[in-house]
């Protein structure tokens, strides 16, 4: 039997309540597909920051290194809100996503038909969504040097965030937006702020280069990032693949998330670069909903997302397919069932929490591969 290394980093919230879920769905591949999977659990966040006094240590930093893919649930939380800047929470994630030089972060953005109403757009303009947001995710604005406020000694002080991108760091990404977009329907739409940033004019320069030399089959347009934003909620359908910079794709995916119905739906991919000799990428796969402090503990949590990010690590880590396809299919049956959280119950449906909608998941999931 093959073995699979995940390493689960449950985190704050409601990720301790979501990554049992995915525990059950493991469980079935073991079971009926002899996958070999094994789990090793660690601290992160706040949770981490707790216990070991900072919000990933070094000991999970290795393990996460060494795994064939982590999965994450969520972190943060306002009990962490006095603490400091540099062992917040967050801070644990972006460690491993700078570290493990995770710098594709893909976010498909997909409406489910029996979720066409829980949306906060009309049926017609989400139903049959389908778009994929390629997030840069290891530079930007979000690591950028100096960041730091000083004090000017006049009583005021200055704080600076630093966005700044290397020719090489939007040639990688682009590629990627590229040749997912040719697996889809073949069309890229890169966002930036050229008209205010140099840093939006380099980003559009190099897109347009590498497009031009490498993938001139594939459609291209560049948009604003505000323009960008408003079309997501004004006719999304036009988009296929948008690529984007670190801190324009932290909000687009947020807005493109409601489109489908739930923050709670959208599931993200962070891959690393095809290792040299063995091809493999280092990932890490986690739902973009954060720890939802007001509903965590109560069992109440849409755990959909975090399910949908292991459907992309069968994908992306694992080559199970056909699994992955089985699993999307499952979460897809179970919602067409009228089986509902709290976040996208509706009309007529059956309201159940994070335990139940795991179980109705793996049920379903279960008997596709045993069919
Ligand atoms: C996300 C989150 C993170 C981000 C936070 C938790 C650091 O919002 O993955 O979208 O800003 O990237
Ligand atoms: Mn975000």
């Amino acid at each position: 039997m093959a073995s699979r290394k995940l390493l689960l980093l449950p985190g704050d919230g409601i990720g301790t309540e979501i990554a049992a879920e995915v525990e059950k769905l493991l469980a079935v591949l073991n079971e009926e597909r002899s996958a070999g999977f094994e789990t090793e659990t660690a601290l992160v966040g706040g949770a981490a920051y707790d216990a070991e006094g900072v919000p990933v240590s070094d000991a999970t930093m290795a393990l996460a290194q060494a795994a064939d893919a982590v999965l994450f649930g969520a972190v943060g939380g306002p009990k962490w809100d006095g603490v400091a800047y540099d062992k917040r929470p967050e801070a644990g994630l972006l460690r491993l996503r700078k570290e493990m030089e995770l710098f594709a972060n893909l976010r498909p953005a997909i409406c489910y038909p029996a979720l066409a109403e829980a949306s906060s757009l009309k049926r017609d303009l989400v139903e049959g969504l389908d778009i994929l947001i390629v997030r840069e995710l290891t530079g930007g604005v979000y690591f950028g040097e100096p960041k730091e406020i000083q004090d000017l000694g006049n009583g005021q002080k200055r704080a600076i965030d630093t966005q700044v991108y290397d020719t090489y760091e939007i040639e990688r990404i682009a590629r990627v937006a590229f040749d997912l977009a040719r697996t889809r329907r073949n069309k890229v739409t890169s966002m930036e702020k050229r008209n205010v940033m140099v840093s939006g004019l380099y980003w559009n320069e190099v897109v347009t280069r590498i497009h031009k030399d490498e993938y001139a089959d594939v459609a291209l347009e560049h948009e604003l990032a505000d323009a960008g934003g408003m079309k997501l909620v004004k006719s999304p359908k036009i988009y296929d693949v948008i690529v984007t910079d670190n801190l324009f794709g932290d909000m687009l995916s947020d807005i493109a998330a409601m489109l489908t119905g739930s923050l709670g739906m959208l599931p993200s991919a962070s891959l690393g670069a095809p290792d040299a000799a063995t091809g493999k990428r280092k990932a890490l796969y986690e739902p973009v909903h954060g720890s939802a402090p007001d509903i965590a503990g109560t069992g109440e949590a849409n755990p959909l997302a975090m399910i949908a990010s292991l459907a992309m690590g069968l994908r992306y880590s694992f080559e199970m397919l056909a699994e992955a396809d089985a699993l999307e299919a499952a979460i897809a049956e179970t919602l067409e069932a009228g089986i509902r959280t709290g976040d996208i119950m509706a009309e007529g449906c059956t309201k159940v929490g994070t335990s139940a909608m795991g179980d109705a998941v793996a049920e379903r999931f279960r008997a596709k591969l045993t069919a």
